[in-house]
């Protein structure tokens, strides 16, 4: 990372104080051909930004970039005013990736899990307080998994374990949340939790979330805007703005890739 340029030398970005996460002129292949192309995308502190596309369109490459997992082709990236490798306080930025990889080796609970999670915003060697574990507990609830807390992860089903790693992640309240297909296959009565908590998160602590989904439905209401991707940017705005433009978030709910097919 030595070579990277400094947060310094990035001043040439246009400056927005609040802005979490920034992509300007974002490009990336894996080798063999474009995957994205000249993409812009900005999350502010506060903001609810939700990613949509067809599957194959780099939604899940596109936050790997933006996390610093995999390096841009070309353009620039901004996470938390820093090049993502220069990020000192990483705890901030909360990920749950599209296929959480499970260490089944480690029969690790739902609770050891979760508490992970805080650690990380604590710092592991100071070890957890009572506030610490009421939030663990939080966490926990607010996914409903109560009941589950003690059972080791890999006994669960996979949809209960996609509600654990969204609970570690929002036990570290992060200042940016970026979640890739987290609520795919998990029931009504919890993405309405996950919805309830991520307003809470957002209102309550100022946070900024980017949520790839291709179930939007749960979640319309408090979206500030919607990006969908095709390798490029083919529509950045307001769900009004995109309901204008014929697709309405809360309408076209199991369709809603089909109505994006138009765009662009
Ligand atoms: N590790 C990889 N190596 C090579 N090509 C890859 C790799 N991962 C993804 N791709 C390719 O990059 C393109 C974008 O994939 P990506 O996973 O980012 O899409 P996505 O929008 O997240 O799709 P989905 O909705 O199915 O999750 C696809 O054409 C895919 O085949
Ligand atoms: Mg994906």
């Amino acid at each position: 990372m030595g070579a990277e340029p400094t947060a310094h030398t990035q001043a040439s970005l246009p400056d927005e104080e609040e802005a979490l996460l920034r992509a300007l002129d974002l490009s990336f292949d894996y080798g063999h051909g474009s995957v994205l192309r000249d993409v812009a995308l900005t999350v502010r502190a506060g903001e609810f930004v939700a990613l949509v596309g067809p599957n194959g369109s780099g939604k899940s490459t596109l936050l790997k970039v933006l996390l610093g997992a995999l390096p841009p082709g070309s353009g620039r990236v901004e996470l938390l005013g820093r090049v993502p490798g220069d990020v000192r306080d990483r705890w901030r930025v909360g990920y749950v990736p599209q296929r959480p990889s499970l260490l089944s080796e480690v029969p690790a609970t739902v609770e050891e899990i979760v508490s992970a999670g805080r650690l990380r915003q604590r710092g592991w060697w100071r070890g957890l307080t009572g506030s610490d574990r009421e939030a663990v507990h939080h966490a926990i609830e607010s996914v409903g998994l109560g009941t589950l807390a003690g059972r080791p992860l890999n006994e669960l089903s996979i949809g209960q374990q996609q509600r654990a790693f969204i609970a570690r992640a929002f036990a570290g309240e992060p200042a940016l949340l970026v979640l890739d297909e987290p609520i795919a296959g998990v029931d009504a009565e919890s993405q309405r939790r996950f919805r309830d908590s991520l307003v809470h998160l957002i209102r309550a602590h100022g946070a900024g979330v980017l949520l790839v989904s291709h179930e939007l439905a749960a979640v319309a209401d408090v979206i500030d805007r919607v990006v969908v991707l095709k390798e490029r940017v083919v529509f950045d705005g307001s769900p009004e703005e995109l309901a204008a433009r014929g697709v309405s978030l809360g309408v076209h709910r199991e369709d809603l890739p089909l109505w994006l097919e138009d765009l662009g």
